[in-house]
């Protein structure tokens, strides 16, 4: 796509309209080192900003902020910039809008599973709106990195293990965040992060070192970045990881040849927080000089929170070890962005149109995205709990948790403003008897309070327990060695469900839950994640049969820790699985499947899926085809299907995955109903990275599965000619 900003940033300086690369340039030849290094210097500060912030901006010295808030703190900074400052160059603000601002969305891993690229945008839209209007112009969202390894608690942030969903959930939020002319009031210039492997820390512990391959790395955790960069993301940040031995904040690879030469980034790279002076901490650089040389020179050109290019550059330039050059190289990244965001035109907020609370427009877009973002693992035709019950049982340590619904990462998020599962269900049944256990904590604590738990249980027609991760247990830092049911919940529900009555579990997790006794011993298990400000609400729709749960599972949930990292595209192996052959790919004391896995998720109501076709079934290499296919709904509701298609090459150069997702499609079809969705397969979707480590596309035989699930399906063959 190209966007206005694209054009903009594409524009020879010199040929660019007045105001574009142009003033970029003027600027950068008026400039001081003192104040080029400015513009490269991001602080962070307390949300009502503070004197410190006002007078380096004054001073030129203070390209970007992060953590300040409000129009009126920011405009006071701004003031500095614009006003006293030599140059008058505007600070870029920053903050992570990562799913909402005063409105909360469910956590990115929610959101994705509804599969809904649409319903994401309009959800970045609303939150740009909101933080734009407290004066911000950057969030450092989308984070699109590839996550297969529950106990990482950042798996809350992404999209989950596959990169095809995972790029176009980044597409849209980028579009939903800047729109296609990021200058325009309500826009934020999009950040996408972590550049890059930062999903696949070893152990799922944060920070921690990876090593992945260069195929991997192309095939799997590049594509929802150059998705990012294709739909216009502006900036990008480098990760806290090293990646074969180089942080990801001095990878010439990463940011200089893949970023840069090989995708042409023509917008500018922040580090992470703190992350060129943690170059030290990992042993590349002996001191804060050199830290700061291998960053910058390697392609990061902001520097968050440290202040080394300030401290250290100037040295450094003049003794010649920095050109001077590549300083500039980033000062006009940084100032081309500013300007592509219309910054020097309209540098100040309006200091009259704070983001309020929620209004009722606000709370409904934010209902739909929760509701579309439950995942029903399990159901006996328990769920939906019938209108008509008259005392209802809300059990569990989250029943009542604002925190929980709100999730890591929530902006300006209230408590007071959100709904929790017990608001949800007390106002979907206003005439009926609603109790309310605790029952445990949800770490540590005793177990006294199971008895009255499960005496509430006893006295109900429908017993709602809701388990799982408080609130700060997922998100950064926040990793698990044990990613169960934490505590004493697990005793909890089993003394409930022991009572016998109409039960149904509602998790709320900023991961896969490894919980396989759950799983068996629960009648109906509705995954709502962090569902954000109307999560209570959301939930009590799909338990009263009000909406009905149609989003799957983006992140496999595994069987036992043993199996992690445990996804549906792992590779076939020259052993796989047999059964009744002990020389094959397996465990001794755990099945290879997981719990619940990928695309997993049920419905009130019934589908089936016929005739897939593919037209034409026979394609020259580097020609395209599409594959069809229609889905019935065949209950006796109205109910939302997603339809996968996933493709496996056989006799490829490069040992394929078992399947591959290359296209999605959510529907909402009432009774009977019947749709055909059509899914597009050119070079994109049949290629992969070969031995050379470029795209290409074999001749061969493809299978096309189109499924409910990364399991089963119907299979047709694809045959590509030489
Ligand atoms: C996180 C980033 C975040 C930054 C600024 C870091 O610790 O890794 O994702 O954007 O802080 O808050």
């Amino acid at each position: 796509m190209r966007t206005l900003l694209a054009l903009l940033l594409a524009a020879a300086p010199a040929a660019a309209a007045p105001g574009a690369g142009a003033r970029a340039e003027s600027l950068l030849r008026r400039m001081t080192l003192s104040e080029k290094l400015g513009q490269l210097q991001q602080l962070g500060g307390p949300v009502g900003g503070g004197p410190e912030l006002v007078e380096l901006a004054a001073e030129g010295r203070l390209g970007s902020t992060l953590n300040v808030r409000g129009a009126k703190a920011l405009n006071a900074i701004q003031r500095a910039a614009v006003e006293r400052s030599r140059l008058k160059i505007p600070v870029l603000f920053g903050f992570d809008v990562i799913h909402g601002y005063r409105t909360v969305f469910p956590i990115p891993l929610g959101l994705a599973s509804s599969w809904d690229p649409a319903l994401v945008e309009r959800a970045a839209r609303l939150s740009a709106r909101e933080a734009y209007a407290d004066g911000l112009r950057w969030t450092f969202s989308p984070m699109v990195d590839v996550a297969r390894d529950p106990r990482w608690g950042r798996v809350a942030e992404g999209a989950g293990e596959d990169p095809f969903l995972g790029a176009a959930l980044a597409r849209a939020y980028v579009r939903g965040y800047q729109t296609s002319d990021p200058s325009a009031p309500g826009t934020l210039a999009a950040c996408a992060k972590h550049w890059v492997g930062y999903g696949a820390a070893e152990g799922g512990r944060d920070y921690n070192t990876t090593e992945i391959s260069e195929r991997t790395l192309r095939q799997v955790y590049f594509p929802p970045f150059k998705a990012a960069l294709d739909a216009g993301a502006l900036t990008f940040m480098s990760a806290f990881n090293d990646l074969d031995g180089v942080p990801a904040s001095e990878n010439r690879f990463t940011l200089n040849e893949v970023l840069r030469r090989e995708w042409g980034f023509r917008g500018f790279v922040v580090s992470d927080w703190d992350a060129v002076a943690q170059l030290i901490a990992h042993g590349v650089a002996a001191d804060g000089a050199q830290a700061a040389r291998e960053a910058l020179t390697a392609g990061v050109d902001m520097e968050m929170d440290s202040r080394l290019y300030g401290a250290h550059l100037p040295a450094l330039v003049k003794a010649g070890r920095v050109p001077l050059r590549t300083v500039d190289e980033a000062v006009l990244r940084v100032l081309r962005v500013k300007e592509a965001l219309g910054l020097f035109a309209h540098p100040y907020a309006d200091e009259t149109a704070a983001a309020g609370p929620p209004d009722a427009a606000a709370r409904a877009q934010a209902r739909e995205a929760a509701v579309r973002s439950l995942v029903l693992l399990k159901n006996d035709g328990t769920l939906p709990f019938p209108k008509t019950v008259r005392r209802v049982a809300v059990i569990g340590p989250l029943a009542d948790d604002a925190a929980a619904v709100l999730g890591s990462w929530r902006g300006d998020g209230r408590d007071s403003e959100a709904v929790t599962i017990l608001d949800g269900v007390r106002a979907a049944l206003p005439g009926a008897a609603v109790s309310v256990a605790t029952g445990v904590a949800v770490t540590g604590g005793t177990d006294a309070g199971i008895a009255a738990a499960a005496a509430a249980a006893k006295d109900a027609d429908a017993v709602i327990l809701v388990l799982g991760e408080s609130g700060d247990m997922s998100g950064e830092a926040s990793s698990r060695a044990h990613p169960d049911l934490p505590g004493r919940q697990l005793v909890l529900a089993e003394a409930v469900l022991a009572e016998g009555r109409p039960t149904a579990v509602v998790l709320l997790n900023g991961r896969p839950l490894i919980v396989p006794e759950l799983a068996a011993r629960a009648p109906a298990l509705l995954e709502a994640w962090q569902p954000g400000t109307e999560g209570g609400d959301a939930v009590a729709d799909a338990l009263f049969g009000d909406a009905d749960p149609g989003g799957k599972l983006t992140m496999t949930f595994p069987r036992a820790l043993g199996q992690v990292p445990l996804y549906y595209d792992h590779k076939n192996t020259g052993r796989p699985f047999e059964a009744g052959n002990h020389y094959t790919s397996k465990y001794l004391d755990e099945s290879n499947d997981p719990l619940f896995p990928f695309g997993w998720g049920l419905s009130y109501t019934t589908f089936a899926l016929r005739d897939l076709r593919l037209a034409p079934a026979r394609i020259r290499r580097g020609g395209r085809t599409t594959a069809s296919v229609t889905v019935t709904n065949t209950g006796a509701r109205a109910g939302d299907e997603v339809v996968q298609l996933y493709l496996h090459r056989t006799a490829s150069s490069v040992t394929p995955p078992v399947r591959q997702l290359e296209g999605f499609s959510r529907v909402s079809l009432k009774p009977g109903e019947s749709r055909t969705v059509s899914f597009p397969l050119g070079p994109k979707e049949l290629g992969f990275v070969g031995v050379d480590e470029k795209w290409t596309v074999e001749p061969g035989r493809v299978e096309v599965f189109a499924s409910t699930c990364s399991v089963g399906g119907l299979e047709a063959g694809l045959s590509v000619a030489p």
